[in-house]
């Protein structure tokens, strides 16, 4: 992605996520979420299955979790129920790998 702006797919995201550092809305501020543990933002009240995942998001954790959220963190609070194009998710992970 050439500009850097979000994938349309994004758009799925964007209601619960903000890319911006230091905003968390209904989910956890995106920034810096590429290559940090689960849960890794001290002030969003995360779940225990996902604090307790021990989890670390690269491509391979982030593409099973977007596509199918209660199966990789079974109890977790993200109310998505996956996006099953792994080209789009691979997409997206890019993205994340820039915010
Ligand atoms: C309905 C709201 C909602 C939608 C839609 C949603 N999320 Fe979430 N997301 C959450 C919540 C809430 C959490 C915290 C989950 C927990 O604690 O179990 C979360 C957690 C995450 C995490 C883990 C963050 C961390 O700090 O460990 C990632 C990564 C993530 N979401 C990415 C996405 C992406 C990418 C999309 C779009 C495909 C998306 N989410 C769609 C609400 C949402």
């Amino acid at each position: 992605m050439a500009n850097g702006g979000p994938p349309a797919s994004f758009a799925q995201c964007s209601a619960c996520h903000s890319p911006q550092p230091g905003k968390s809305i209904i989910g956890p501020t995106l920034a810096g979420v590429y290559g940090a543990n689960a849960g890794h933002i001290d002030d969003f009240a995360y779940s225990t299955a996902m604090r307790e995942s021990g989890l670390t998001w690269d491509d391979e954790t982030l593409s099973r979790y977007l596509e199918n959220p209660a199966a990789t963190v079974p109890g977790t609070k993200m109310s998505y129920s996956g996006m099953r194009d792994a080209a789009k998710r691979a997409e997206l992970i890019e993205y994340l790998k820039t915010l």
